[in-house]
């Protein structure tokens, strides 16, 4: 029988060697945010005038490599499952593809064979004893993809942690390994103003110990963690680990002995941070990284009694629909787990859901409570998921309320200068 070292051995190549996995018209899978493998993307984009149609399917890029690029899309081009910095100027532009998805429901997809997965480039740990690598930066919707992709092709770095969980691959899967040894991307917290810290301190004063969180993507959600480091035995059950996560674990506020699903373990799907958190997940039995199908699917995380789910929007509207991925048509980020833990968050018993946005856009210029959402907004919540809704000027909570009420508790939370012309609107609309 062939040893694992033998059989990694014989599977390692370089970069530009694994390209010849590929074939034209072949849609590449390629995990969340910095489980993105950069020597495998570079050499895409340097050879890829030699292929046809091949599409780089991912939620989040963070660099922006070379095959993002309007004049030879036809040989390689972005399928965005979510668009951040590095795609968001290509979604908009067109030359782009946006597949529009629930996170929790991109592993399906693949499974079932509505989204295409031939081939997997991903970043992985170095191969442990018993022949397995980690692909803890985002076991996301990649695990899924491993179990029908035609080619495997794992960039194995040194400084990827080997996490517990269900995001490990064995050498017999692998077509093919690559090695690098740069550091994994580093991604700071998003700037927190003062208004971002008012919305943190409505959201975490309604926050008991002993909830579980879900933490979101964006400013806000980052303002809310910051403000619980006194909480005591906070549960984490996310999709997204970051530094935020990481402050409230040092600061002893997360013991995760209150949950009632995997107590004692924290649970994500993705990591993006520092190389502070990259450490912490190295060998930690208190963390498990597992597919988002798993994280977060409503009916597992709902499990949790007291669930806290923080997710930001761009726009609400008086019904309480949720615009929080595009600015009218033009796509701005995605879904990702946000419908989710809204409906995990309702589930579970003492849940509660926030979407928290900034009463206003462009210096107080734009109201972001709106009477109807501008024509082509992609609606993320429904009006039937949301419940609480925050701005910088208090809580609206939603479910349950008539569609009046819902106008009136959306309008005390408007910033002020918007309130009358919102009165106003409610009124043609008959809402009122
Ligand atoms: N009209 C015009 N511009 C608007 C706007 C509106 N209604 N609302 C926001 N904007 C602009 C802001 O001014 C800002 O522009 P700037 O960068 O030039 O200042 C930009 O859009 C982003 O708004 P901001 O409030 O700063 O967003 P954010 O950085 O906090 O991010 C998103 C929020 C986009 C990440 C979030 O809404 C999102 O993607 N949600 C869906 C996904 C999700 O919740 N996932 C959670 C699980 S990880």
């Amino acid at each position: 029988m062939q040893t694992t070292q033998t059989a990694y051995a014989a599977k390692r190549g370089s970069a530009t060697d694994a390209l010849n996995h590929l074939r034209d018209g072949d849609m590449i899978i390629v995990p969340t945010g910095v489980g993105e493998p950069p020597a495998l993307l570079t050499a895409l984009s340097e050879h890829r005038r030699q292929f046809r149609d091949i599409k780089v399917a991912q939620i989040l890029a963070v660099r922006k490599y070379g095959y993002f690029d309007p004049e030879t899309a036809q040989h390689v081009r972005h399928a965005a499952l979510f668009f951040g910095g590095a795609s968001r100027a290509a979604g908009q532009a067109g030359w782009a593809d946006f597949i529009p998805n629930y996170f929790s429901e991109i592993p399906v997809m693949i499974e079932r064979g509505q989204m295409p997965a031939d081939v997997v480039f991903s970043m992985a740990s170095p191969m442990d004893a018993n022949g397995y690598f980690a692909l803890s930066l985002g076991a996301d919707y990649t695990m899924a993809a491993i179990a029908r992709a035609r080619v495997i092709v794992l960039e194995v770095n040194p400084n990827v942690p080997f996490a517990h969980g269900q995001c490990h691959v064995h050498i017999s899967q692998v077509t093919a390994l690559v090695e690098s040894s740069e550091p994994i991307l580093e991604v700071g917290l998003p700037k927190i103003g003062p208004v971002q810290e008012a919305i943190g301190k409505y959201v975490a004063d309604m926050i008991d110990d002993g909830s579980t969180l879900q933490i979101g993507y964006g400013g806000i959600p980052d303002a809310v963690v910051i403000q619980l480091t006194a909480k005591r035995d906070l549960g984490i059950h996310t999709e997204m680990i970051g530094d935020g996560i990481l402050t409230l674990v040092e600061s002893g506020a997360v013991t995760n002995r209150k949950k009632n699903f995997m107590p004692g373990k924290m649970l994500a799907t993705f990591a993006l941070g520092s190389k502070r958190l990259y450490d912490f997940m190295h060998q930690n039995p208190m963390l498990e990284m597992h597919p988002a199908n798993y994280t977060n699917d409503p009916y597992i995380a709902g499990q949790n009694d007291n669930l806290v789910a923080i997710n930001a929007s761009l726009q609400v509207d008086l019904l309480g629909q949720c615009g929080s991925e595009s600015i009218g048509a033009l796509p701005y980020s995605g879904t990702g787990g946000q419908t989710d833990f809204v409906r995990a968050a309702n589930r579970s018993r003492g849940g509660k859901a926030f979407i928290v946005l900034p009463s206003t856009a462009k210096d107080d210029t734009i109201s972001r409570i709106v009477p109807t959402l501008t024509p082509g907004t992609h609606v993320s919540t429904s009006k039937n998921d949301v419940n609480y809704v925050v701005t910088e000027y208090g809580v609206a909570q939603l479910r349950g309320k008539t569609a009046k009420q819902r106008a009136e508790a959306l309008i005390a939370i408007a910033h002020p200068a918007f309130r009358g012309e919102l009165r106003a609107a409610a009124n043609k609309l008959l809402v009122f």
